[in-house]
């Protein structure tokens, strides 16, 4: 056994769990965050790993600045904040679509529209896929969350968002109008770890392969 620790930063909530099943199947005996505690930080002595867990959206921010070797978080927030980071799996949990959404009489005509307003939790995305994706200028107006109200009450005519079962645009009589991204869960490593704990590092990132490739055969069977 090597004996360089390793520090995992952990998404909180939904995916979060998602990833601590994956992190078991592939042998790293994380059943300890099974207990319903408040703690932050949990540890794996015997494997030399240290967990904590952090808002989603400020995993690549741990993990870039080194206070975590490696992390796990979705697409759509490694897209918006842009950081600087190895991503290394596609864990294939986690999935969902960034998309630009609005009401079903836009379909077909989103670009008859000039001078869009457009709502979003992801302002980065948005732009980038409106100025330069499709050489198209528009407003921006960034929200914290429940982004459908927005064209429902005349705040914006459309909103960029992540749709999963679809089930909150059906309720709000909205539709996707253009899908942007296909969103997963991702590994991301901190670039000097890469290098400087790939004695640790390399055969965690092929155990997380091996079950991700495991489970991709067991669907398709
Ligand atoms: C997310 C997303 C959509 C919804 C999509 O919101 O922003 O609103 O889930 O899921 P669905 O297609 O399965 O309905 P979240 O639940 O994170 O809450 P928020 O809008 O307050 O951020």
């Amino acid at each position: 056994m090597h004996d360089q620790a390793l520090t995992v930063a952990l998404p909180k909530g939904r995916l979060g769990d998602q990833v601590l099943q994956l992190l078991n199947a592939a042998g790293m005996d994380c059943d300890f965050a099974a207990e319903k505690s408040r703690k932050l930080i949990l540890a794996n002595e015997e494997n030399s790993l240290r967990f904590f867990l952090a808002k989603p959206s400020d995993v690549p921010t741990y993990v870039e600045y080194g206070a975590a070797d490696l992390g796990f978080v979705g697409k759509d927030t490694l897209l918006e904040d842009n950081r600087s980071l190895y991503e290394v799996a596609d864990l294939g949990i986690g999935r969902c679509r960034m998309c630009v959404c609005g009401p079903g009489s836009l379909q077909g005509h989103l670009d008859e529209l000039r001078n869009k307003r457009v709502a979003t939790k992801y302002p980065h995305i948005a732009r980038q896929y409106f100025e330069t994706v499709k050489r198209e200028s528009v407003e921006i107006i960034k929200l914290n969350g429940s982004v459908e109200l927005a064209p429902l009450v005349g705040l914006a005519d459309v909103i960029v968002d992540i749709v999963e079962s679809g089930r909150t645009l059906r309720e709000n009589n909205l539709e996707v109008l253009e899908t942007v991204a296909d969103i997963s869960a991702r590994m991301v490593v901190n670039r000097v770890s890469m290098r400087m704990k790939a004695a640790a590092i390399r055969p965690l990132i092929d155990q997380v392969r091996q079950v991700i490739n495991q489970r991709e055969t067991e669907t398709k069977a």
